[in-house]
């Protein structure tokens, strides 16, 4: 299925938005079967809002009622590839010393970004620290992680959509596409 954009971008979609429904409603349900009691989510900005937005709202209809907070972090990303840096853009207001936290992020890729905020929220004191994306790229992951929840495997492919963007366009879809070359 294609979907042409009005900036002249052929995307080809790659998650519909009624497939990403169903599988956000098993994950709530994954999430709720671990019994991390009193969760606080961590959605990482910009790229986890849409995903975090529906996965606070699952986790609702499997009967958790997480605290939720944002944390902006920037990986430093030039020509779509990651530089390795990480750094904390805006960081968050609650204190996660002795939390069960969920980090959610939009898509797990080199994997630097997420550790470096397990890292961060460890060295806080969090209690319990797991991990929740949207999409798990495994093949260009440069560090030793592998999310403990995830909705998608997701082939080593530029994808924009459901609050991804390339250059700050295309967050506003209701699906994860690709753009086609
Ligand atoms: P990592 O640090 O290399 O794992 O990169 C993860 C971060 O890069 C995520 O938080 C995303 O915001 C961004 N990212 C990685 N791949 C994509 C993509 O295909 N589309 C949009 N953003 C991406
Ligand atoms: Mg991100």
């Amino acid at each position: 299925m294609n979907h042409s954009t009005n900036t002249g971008h052929e995307l080809e979609v790659i998650f519909t938005p009624d497939a990403i429904a169903d599988r956000l409603g098993e994950l709530a349900r994954e999430i709720a079967g671990s019994g991390l009691d009193s969760l606080l989510v961590v959605a990482v900005l910009k790229g986890s809002f849409v995903f975090a937005a529906d996965l606070i709202r699952a986790l609702h209809a499997v009967g958790l009622a997480p605290e939720v907070d944002f944390m902006t972090l920037s990986s430093y990303r030039k020509a779509q590839i990651s530089s390795g840096q990480v750094t904390i853009l805006r960081d968050m207001d609650l204190d996660v010393k002795g939390r069960n936290v969920l980090i959610v992020d939009d898509v797990l890729d080199s994997g630097r970004t997420l550790a470096f905020a397990k890292d961060l929220l460890s060295a806080r004191g969090a209690n319990v620290i797991k991990t929740c994306v949207l999409l798990d790229k495994q093949a260009k992951r440069a560090v030793n992680l592998e999310p403990d929840f995830w909705a998608f495997q997701c082939p080593d492919t530029f994808v924009v959509g459901y609050g991804m963007d390339v250059a700050h366009r295309y967050r506003e879809l209701p699906f994860v596409g690709r753009v086609r070359e």
